[in-house]
C-alpha cells in the first residue's frame, strides 16, 4: 500500500541526513511517496516563514511527518520550531528508546531504557516574563490531563510490550505541589496496570544511577525538562546522539525525528551519522503498518554496524554519511 508522508528537510545536518534515510526507504521498498518542504532559518530569509503554510497543510492531511533537526536561534524573536510543532499538533507522547547494539562498543552493556517524556508542558510551555531588568520568571506547568496521558502512554507501552516495570522520575521533594501531582497521578494510573510494576525516583539520583546501573532502568516516564536533559544522557550510553531515534504521538498526528539536534559543528561536513533519525523513520515505518520493512531496514543497518567497515567518525570510523548509507543500501 503506498503512503504519502510530509517530510521537514530542516537545517545543519539535516539536509544530509534526510537525504540518505529517503534513499534507504526507496532501496527497502517502503511503497512511500514523499512531499518534502525545507523548514528553517534559510526558508524564513527567503519567504518570510520558518515553516511554509503548504509544509502545515501537508502534515494536517497526511498526518505522518518526518521531520529532521532545524537550528533553533538562541535568543528572544525566536521560538523553537520544535517546542511549536508539538504543542500546535498536541504531539504529547514523546518516546525514545535507548537500546545497546551489540556492535557499538561502549562502557555500558545491555541497556534497554525506553523513556517516555511528555511533550507539551511544564517549564517548556514557554510562559516567561521578564518582571524587571533583573528578575525573569518561567513557569511550570502540570495538569492533570497532561499528566495522565503520558503516563498511561508509558504504561500502555509497558503492558503491551511485556516490559516489566515503569519508573516516575521527578522532583517532588522540592516542587512539592507540581511534581507532587505529577507522582500522584503516576500512582493513580498504575493502578489499572496491575502486572506493570511501578516506582517512583528523583530525579538527580536516576542521573547518577543511569550512569552506574543502567541495566535496572525499564520504562521511564517523566515531565518534559528532565526528560529531555536524561534522554540526552541515554544516547550516550548507547554509543551516542546519533543513534537515539524518536517519536512524537498525539490522538490525531504523528512525528518522527532523531533525538538530536543541527549539529552545527559537523553540518556540510557529509560526516554526519543518519542512524537515529533512520531508525526513527522505521518507528514512523511501524506506525504505517509497514512492519516488515522496518525489520528489514534494521537488520541492514545491524550488519553494517557488525562489519564495522563502513562507520562515521562519532562511532570510530572513517567513513562518510554516503559511503555508511550506500552499505545499507548494498546490504537491503
Ligand atoms: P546537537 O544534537 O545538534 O549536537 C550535539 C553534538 O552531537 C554535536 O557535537 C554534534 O556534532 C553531535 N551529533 C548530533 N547529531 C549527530 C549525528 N547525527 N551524527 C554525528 N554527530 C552528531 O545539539 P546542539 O549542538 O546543542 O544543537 C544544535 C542546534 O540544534 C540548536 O539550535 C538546537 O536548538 C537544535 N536542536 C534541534 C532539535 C530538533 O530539531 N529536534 C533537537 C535538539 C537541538
Ligand atoms: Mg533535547
Amino acid at each position: 500500500e503506498k503512503n504519502t508522508i510530509t517530510v521537514f528537510k530542516g537545517d545543519g545536518i539535516g539536509p544530509e541526513i534526510t537525504d540518505a534515510v529517503l534513499k534507504i526507504l526507496d532501496a527497502a521498498g517502503a511503497g512511500l511517496e514523499y512531499e518534502i518542504f525545507r523548514v528553517g532559518a534559510a526558508e524564513y530569509e527567503e519567504n518570510g516563514a520558518l515553516i511554509p503554510e503548504a509544509g502545515f497543510a501537508s502534515f494536517e492531511k497526511n498526518r505522518v511527518l518526518l521531520k529532521s533537526p532545524i537550528t533553533t536561534p538562541l535568543g528572544t524573536g525566536f521560538r523553537s520550531l520544535n517546542v511549536m510543532l508539538r504543542k500546535k499538533y498536541d504531539l504529547y507522547a514523546n518516546m525514545r528508546p535507548a537500546r545497546s547494539n551489540s556492535a557499538v562498543k561502549t562502557p555500558f552493556e545491555n541497556v534497554d531504557i525506553v523513556m517516555f517524556r511528555e511533550n507539551t508542558e511544564d517549564l517548556y510551555a514557554g510562559v516567561e516574563t521578564q518582571v524587571d531588568q533583573d528578575t525573569a520568571h518561567s513557569i511550570k506547568i502540570i495538569t492533570r490531563k497532561c499528566s495522565e496521558r503520558i503516563i498511561r502512554a508509558a504504561f500502555g507501552y509497558a503492558q503491551k510490550n511485556g516490559r516489566k516495570k515503569v519508573t516516575c522520575v521527578h522532583k517532588a521533594n522540592i516542587m512539592k505541589i507540581s511534581d507532587g501531582l505529577f507522582r500522584d497521578i503516576f500512582y493513580e494510573v498504575s493502578k489499572e496496570y496491575p502486572q506493570v510494576q511501578a516506582e517512583d525516583k528523583i530525579v538527580d539520583n536516576v542521573a547518577m544511577q543511569l550512569v552506574m546501573q543502567p541495566q535496572k532502568f525499564d520504562v521511564i516516564v517523566t515531565e518534559n525538562l528532565y526528560g529531555d536533559i536524561l534522554s540526552d544522557l541515554t544516547s550516550g550510553l548507547i554509543g551516542g546522539l546519533g543513534l537515539l531515534p524518536s517519536s512524537n504521538m498525539g490522538e490525531d498526528f504523528a512525528m518522527f525525528e532523531a533525538v538530536h539536534g543541527s549539529a552545527p559543528d559537523i553540518a556540510g561536513k557529509g560526516i554526519a551519522n543518519p542512524t537515529a533519525f533512520l531508525w526513527s523513520a522505521c518507528m514512523m515505518l511501524e506506525h504505517l503498518g509497514k512492519q516488515e520493512t522496518a525489520v528489514k531496514i534494521r537488520r541492514a543497518v545491524d550488519e553494517v554496524l557488525r562489519q564495522g567497515t563502513a562507520l562515521t567518525p562519532d562511532l570510530g570510523g572513517t567513513a562518510g554519511t554516503k559511503e555508511y548509507t550506500e552499505e545499507i543500501i548494498r546490504q537491503l
